[in-house]
């Protein structure tokens, strides 16, 4: 009889070391790595939203394209003779060295027969002739021409 009373105070005893000790651990190896994982991604996200350009959508500027510069650029964007040049970054350096803001900034202004910079002697309309075109369309129309190969 005393016997027994004794092993289950022994078992009690053990049973609550066990819980105290299950709980101390476990709730400080919860703490520290659930702080860690929630911060990792909060510190992530802003570094992606700033690295991302002012990027056009090219399925967007492709309908630019198609309705104002494909009448000059051809709808292949080779160019047409005596009417407007490739487009391709790869036959035209001045596309494929130029940065999406400066390419809008060339579409912006266009270039002018009497601009000494013009390599054909026919003029690129500023905004291809479309003053209604928005920034907007001219970063897309941009992010199209550089999905030609
Ligand atoms: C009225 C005809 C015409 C239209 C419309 C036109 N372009 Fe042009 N574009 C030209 C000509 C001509 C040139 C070559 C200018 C020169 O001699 O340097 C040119 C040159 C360019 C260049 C520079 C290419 C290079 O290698 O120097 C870019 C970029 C360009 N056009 C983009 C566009 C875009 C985008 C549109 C539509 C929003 C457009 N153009 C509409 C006639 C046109």
């Amino acid at each position: 009889m005393y016997k027994t009373y004794f092993r289950t105070k022994i078992l009690m005893s053990l049973l609550m070391a066990f819980v105290l000790v299950l709980s101390a651990c476990g709730g400080g190896n919860d703490e520290e790595p659930a702080s860690a994982e929630s911060e990792a991604p909060a510190v992530e996200e802003p570094a992606q939203a700033q690295d991302a350009p002012v990027a056009g959508d090219p399925a967007a500027g492709e309908k630019v394209y198609q309705t104002t510069c494909i009448a000059c650029h051809g709808p292949d964007a080779r160019g047409i003779q005596a009417l407007g040049k490739s487009l391709h970054p790869s036959d035209s350096e001045f596309i494929s060295e130029r940065t999406d803001e400066q390419l809008v900034e060339y579409i912006k202004v266009g270039r002018r027969i009497d601009d000494p910079l013009n390599t054909t002697g026919i003029d690129m309309p500023p905004k291809g002739g479309n003053p209604a075109m928005t920034e907007e369309e001219m970063y897309n129309v941009v992010a199209y021409i550089r999905t030609l190969e």
